[in-house]
């Protein structure tokens, strides 16, 4: 559980303590609170969870101003691109899943699009050899961006708020100075040099003599754009001073063009929706690949009894691990973007299809996973992407996973524009068949066409529970997303933890490719790993996976937040 705060900061500009939102602000665990108590108190019940705490107070403070969960939304999402700059975007892209109280459901994509001149060999030499970083760093990199159409298409349709008062915080940030957690100062000085080598000017980001904890940085150029934004809408940002800031930034070899971000649309699609046990779940359909591969996981792991093999013991490794080297070999054979080659969502969701596909799970030994299908066929994509989840006072949900891709995106910065552009093309399979820069390789129905949407392991999610509200949550992580979000729901349902110890909990992870199980340090003992191995498992030891940010529903009402620990996560609210 994390300590509540008052956000306060430094204004830079005129030298005097501002204290940026005057919110009460209480972490998680309310289960005692009724009511009455909160009616009282005459503070306003809901809560958000995200990766900053100052994008987190931002959200709250909109929902006491009378917003809902999508003004505090799209609140989060602009204050993330502000405090948050190596995952939070405006010149990125993401999917969001929401439940309405009245039960309705639905997703929004607003995923980054190939530019209309990309091609799938746009990454390969004259010998159609894939040329190194080319898809990752740099102009070609850069999708055309969606996330500011996704904000404003969200508030469109369901904001209560003027979109100026889900937008001031965000300008505000930016204009007068945020300061830099340890985290983020240590993670901005990791990446000087590539700054330095994709940017030949002075901005914000760069200090020669390093960042510091509690250090304050002000985007000034950043607020300019957020307030054509709030000023012009989509033409604030794919049109007029934004776009020719965007197309300046890429001169050297970008090949997004006007007409590519003016076309820009994201897309309202129906959400992947299934069951597990007593539970239905809503989430993210194609192209992101997480809803139907949490899906799979799910009906899959109703077949075994997680409770009783307990938590991260050798059994219950084991059959996640094979549960998910199935279904990643699966992911990366049929998925891609639906508006270009048709997903057979029907048949990876029969329960018959995932019943064969598991039946010859054995409990003794591994299934390498060459027997599982031919053909060495993933996809990975970057861990560094973020996730908030939010819940307001009339329990009005929603679960946004959104991203530049890598750190920092392409690291290319709109110099007049204050931001990052994003390298999400590196997420298409550059060469279907050769690894990309994750050291793994894509299939067919993921390459590289012109206007299409690359393929995304982002698996925002909502589970109900006997029609009402049960928990919102996701998590970044790359191809660890699926699977950190579906160990979340199996250790709050199976293993019976708070929501809290289950995103505190170490998670593992297995995609198929590479044949080997990825734990967390600490995740499995040293019995446990000699029987893994025993049977035939790899391991790999990473320090992290996953930085889950949920809210679950008690049965009282009351709302829990989890704020992932791996990070400067927060819960803010009640
Ligand atoms: N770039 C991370 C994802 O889309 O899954």
């Amino acid at each position: 559980m994390k300590q509540g705060f008052f956000c306060a900061r430094k204004c830079v500009v005129c030298n005097m303590r501002y204290v940026s939102l005057m919110v009460l602000i209480i972490f998680f665990c309310c289960s005692g609170q009724n009511e009455k108590s909160l009616e009282k108190e005459n503070r306003v019940r809901g809560m958000v969870v995200s990766a900053h705490p100052e994008a987190s107070a931002v959200g709250y403070a909109i929902l006491e101003q009378g917003g809902n969960a999508y003004d505090a939304a799209v609140a989060v999402q602009f204050a993330l691109a502000v405090v948050y700059p190596r995952a939070g975007n405006i010149a990125g892209g993401g999917f969001a899943v929401f439940r309405l109280n009245s039960g309705k459901t639905g997703t929004l994509d607003f995923r980054e699009k190939a530019p209309i001149q990309a091609h799938r060999n746009m990454y390969l030499d004259q010998d159609s050899s894939v040329i190194e970083g080319l898809s990752s760093f740099g102009s070609l990199s850069v999708g055309v961006p969606g996330t500011v159409d996704g904000m404003l298409q969200l508030h469109k349709k369901y904001g209560v708020l003027p979109f100026e008062m889900a937008i001031q915080p965000a300008i505000d940030l930016a204009a007068y100075g945020f300061a830099l957690t340890k985290k983020e100062a240590d993670k901005l000085n990791q990446y000087q040099d590539e700054f330095l080598r994709a940017n030949n000017f002075d901005f914000p980001f760069l200090n020669s003599s390093g960042w510091a904890e509690g250090d304050s940085i002000r985007l000034p150029m950043l607020a300019k754009t957020l307030e054509r934004i709030k000023d012009h809408g989509r033409g604030g940002f794919y049109a007029g001073e934004t776009a020719k800031n965007i197309i300046d930034a890429m001169h050297d070899v970008g090949i997004i063009t006007p007409e590519d971000l003016s076309n820009y649309q994201s897309v309202w699609r129906e959400p992947i929706i299934g069951s597990y046990k007593d539970f239905k779940v809503v989430a993210m359909s194609p192209p992101s690949s997480g809803g139907i591969a949490l899906m799979q996981l799910l009906q899959g792991s109703q077949s075994f009894d997680f409770k009783r093999m307990g938590h991260n013991t050798v059994e219950s490794i084991h059959v996640m691990a094979e549960l998910e080297r199935r279904v990643y070999a699966d992911r990366a054979t049929y998925l891609g973007d639906p508006d270009f080659n048709p997903v057979p969502t029907d048949m990876l969701l029969d329960s018959a299809y995932i019943a064969n596909r598991n039946a010859r799970i054995s409990l003794e030994k591994t299934t390498p996973s060459d027997q599982i299908r031919e053909g060495k066929v993933d996809v990975i994509e970057s861990v560094e992407t973020t996730h908030f989840s939010i819940v307001d006072k009339q329990n009005n949900a929603i679960a946004i996973t959104t991203t530049l891709n890598g750190n920092f995106g392409s690291k290319v910065f709109v110099e007049k524009g204050g931001f990052f552009l994003n390298n999400e093309m590196d997420d298409f399979s550059v060469k279907p068949g050769v690894p990309n820069q994750y050291g793994l390789v894509g299939a067919e129905m993921n390459s590289i066409q012109s206007g299409k949407r690359m393929l995304s392991s982002m698996t925002p999610t909502i589970l109900e529970k006997n029609g009402e509200l049960y928990m919102v949550l996701g998590t970044p992580g790359g191809s660890t997303i699926i699977t950190s979000v579906y160990q979340t729901i199996l250790n709050v349902v199976e293993h019976g933890m708070t929501l809290q110890q289950a995103i505190d909990s170490k998670k593992v992870h297995h995609q198929w490719q590479p044949d080997a199980i990825t734990y967390e340090r600490g995740a499995i003992d040293s019995a446990a790993r000699n029987e893994l191995i025993r049977m035939g498992h790899e391991l790999r030891e990473v320090q992290f996976i996953g930085r889950v940010d949920a809210v679950l529903m008690n049965n009282n009402g009351s709302l829990e937040g989890g704020a992932d620990p791996r990070g400067d996560d927060a819960a803010v609210g009640f």
